[in-house]
């Protein structure tokens, strides 16, 4: 039996903050980042013999990794919250806030330069670099423990005052808020706790550009997909998509499954405790899937994932190293996916559903057969090249099935 536990969400519900991912709302998002320079939807691969081979209708994989240049989606939610805080700040409305009205010298003038400041495994303060630098602001990134040197080195080269701490991610947090209080910094996190809700939010709606990309695109082959494997790390990311899908295929919406690591599984564990109150995970949380090692559940992204989504699965590593040799070497005539860690865990686990006897009953249960219509999303690319290469080249975190 392969280590894998899953469960099923029982008590669907319409999820708090669903308006807050409405067509018209998730449409204003990528209207926002349609005006930034190098904005161009990422391209979404259809697996047809990757598919076929593991009997379902379709496997469509939306690849995150060409996001804006910097391999991996996360610079959507970081440059959506500061363009709404400074729209804010000028008083504006965010379809006013055009990357020219936002870079203007009448704007400089009016708000001068600001620091934003952010805790990051390496992804998010990445795109909080890159969209603080893009709008002439500057930028402070703090970093867990082990943080990988190649990710610290990608976030000081978009101009931010970047450090490898000696915390966990989730005190990293904490370091980033006490400090933002004692500098006039403005905190840009990608997680909402009691008392900071605004800022992660609009994070969360930043995301949702990728969501109404892959809709347009599957819309584009008439594909109406059935099931979206998501990862979770604080949940927001999973959260974003899974509100919007609610409002985008209202009448039968695809069953939404959440896939986490076992080093850092607060989702998990939350759906398991079953009395609608976030679980906790603390101390290191060591997985090779940096992106997804949180081991505390954003409050609004807990809130949509346990009202709505249909399934919850904690993995080993291995099955995220499975995904990126999956993903990295296609089948037929499919085409090649550079995914890291974080990025391939779900393909991974789409790969595992189907073709492992010990997961039939999840398999079932979800309804995984030749009329499925599977979409998961590449969130990461090589953002840890060594580790890529030992993974995909030497084998590392070799599967036991
Ligand atoms: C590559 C990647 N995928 C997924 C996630 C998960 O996002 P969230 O923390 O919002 O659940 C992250 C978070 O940093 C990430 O970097």
């Amino acid at each position: 039996m392969p280590d894998i536990k899953w469960i099923t969400n029982n008590s669907l519900t319409k999820p708090s903050h669903q308006n807050e991912f409405s067509f018209a709302k998730v449409n204003s998002v990528q209207q926002f980042h349609a005006g930034f320079p190098g904005y161009a939807p990422t391209p979404l691969v259809s697996l047809t013999s990757m598919a076929q081979s593991l009997g379902l209708g379709g496997l469509y994989v939306k690849d995150e990794s060409y996001r804006f240049g910097l391999n991996a989606f996360k610079a959507l939610g970081g440059s959506y919250a500061i363009g709404r805080y400074l729209a804010d700040r000028l008083g504006i409305d965010i379809a006013e806030a055009t990357f020219e009205v936002l870079t203007s010298p009448a704007t400089k003038k009016k708000l001068g330069e600001m620091t934003f400041v952010t805790a990051t495994d390496g992804n998010h303060g990445r795109g909080v670099a890159w969209a603080a630098a893009k709008l002439g602001h500057k930028s402070v990134v703090y970093m867990p423990k082990g943080s990988s040197p190649e990710r610290l080195k990608n976030i000081q080269r978009e101009g931010a005052e970047a450090s490898i701490t000696a915390l966990n991610y989730d005190d990293a947090v904490r370091l980033a808020a006490d400090n933002a209080q004692k500098h006039g910094w403005i905190v840009v996190q990608d997680t909402a706790w009691p008392g900071y809700q605004e800022i992660p939010l609009w994070i969360m709606q930043g995301y949702t550009t990728m969501a109404m990309e892959a809709y347009q695109e599957l819309a584009a082959q008439k594909v109406k997909p059935t099931h979206i494997f998501l990862q979770a790390g604080v949940g927001s990311f999973a959260a974003a998509i899974q509100a919007f899908v609610l409002n985008a295929y209202p009448d039968a919406p695809p069953k939404v499954v959440i896939v986490e690591p076992h080093a850092a599984n607060c989702i998990f564990r939350s759906a398991e405790a079953g009395d609608g109150k976030p679980r906790f995970v603390s101390g290191d949380m060591n997985t090779i899937m940096a992106g997804l090692a949180c081991g505390e559940p954003s409050t609004i992204a807990w809130g949509i994932l346990a009202a709505a989504s249909d399934m919850f699965i904690s993995c080993p590593d291995w099955v995220a190293a499975r995904g990126m040799r999956v993903l990295g070497n296609p089948l037929g005539t499919d085409s090649r996916i550079i995914a890291g860690e974080s990025g391939a865990v779900t393909a991974g686990i789409v790969s595992l559903l189907m073709t492992c006897s010990d997961l039939s009953q999840a398999r079932e249960e979800l309804k995984l057969n030749s009329s499925a219509q599977v979409l998961v999303i590449n969130t990461e690319g090589d953002t840890d090249p060594d580790n890529y290469r030992s993974i995909v080249w030497d084998g590392a975190y070799s599967s036991p099935v």
